[in-house]
């Protein structure tokens, strides 16, 4: 081991051995139905990672389960190499980094762009104090760069509520990167969407990964393809059925079958 080598202090997120999400041998039941059954996955820092599955496979609930809303009956779940996720709250899990967005979008229509985005810095300030204190230059900046990021610059003045569902949805994708997440869960982003949104959210999410770790939800195959450059990982009945690249996942029997039935 290199002694210069950084290492991380109790409860820093650790990700020295490449994981940032670790879920073990998860078991979620819901009277008796195993929504999750013995699942394990491992996701990488930076990476970008697609989920499938037939309706009913345990995509939101694994969400759910990351995110602290829902607590598995069995399994351990942990943020980096030290952070264990099953000890904490949701609002602890947010702070910590793991941010989600949900399917339909729930931004402020009242507000404009920019407004939304300032919004989403408040952190425990209060929406009222935050829309009336004085913006700093950096965060000024960030507001900047996030309105860049998602498309949105030349909206800033409009209020949210006029942007078409597409425009909607990065906002709500910019307002969770204000925040600077260290972990995105992205549930069904595209459903919806024009065919040109949905090729412009693709592009989004590829240029976000890197900087920080995603997981998309979604069924709309043709949009999985275009951002899923490394693994896809397939669930079904509440465990990973197979993980691979989308031309191995899409060629293999088994996730045909779950698909398409027998
Ligand atoms: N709170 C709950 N109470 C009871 N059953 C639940 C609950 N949440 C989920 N389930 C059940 O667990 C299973 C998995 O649901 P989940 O929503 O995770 O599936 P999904 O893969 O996200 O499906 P979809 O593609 O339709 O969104 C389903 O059978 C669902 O009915
Ligand atoms: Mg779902």
């Amino acid at each position: 081991m290199n002694e210069l080598v950084h290492k991380p202090k109790t409860g820093e997120l650790d990700t020295s051995h490449g994981p940032i999400l670790y879920l073990e041998a998860v078991s979620v039941s819901f009277d008796g139905f195993k929504a999750l059954n013995n699942l394990s996955m491992y996701i990488d820092a930076g990476e970008l990672r697609c989920l499938i599955g037939p309706n009913g496979a345990g995509k939101t609930t694994l969400m759910d389960v990351i995110t602290g809303k829902t607590r598995p009956d069995s399994g351990s779940v942990f943020f980096g190499q030290t952070i264990d996720l099953l000890q904490m709250d949701e609002p602890a899990i947010a702070t910590a980094g793991i941010c989600r967005k949900f399917q339909k979008p729930s931004v402020f229509e009242t507000l404009t762009v920019f407004e939304n985005l300032e919004l989403a810095l408040a952190t425990n300030k209060g929406v009222w104090t935050t829309l009336f204190a004085k913006l700093n230059g950096t965060q000024r900046d960030r507001i900047e760069q996030v309105m860049e990021t998602i498309g949105l610059t030349e909206h800033r003045l409009h209020l949210a509520g006029i942007l078409s569902h597409g425009q909607k949805q990065w906002l709500e994708i910019g307002m969770l990167l204000m925040q600077e997440p260290k972990v995105m869960l992205v549930d069904e982003p595209v459903a919806g969407m024009t065919h040109q949104e949905v090729e412009r959210t693709a592009q989004l999410l590829l240029s976000l990964q890197g900087e920080r770790s995603i997981i998309v939800v979604e069924h709309d195959m043709e949009f999985v393809r275009s951002i899923a450059q490394h693994r896809v990982t397939v669930l079904h009945e509440g465990s990973v059925l197979t993980e691979g690249t989308m031309d191995e996942v899409q060629n293999d029997p088994r996730v045909v079958q779950v698909y398409l039935g027998d």
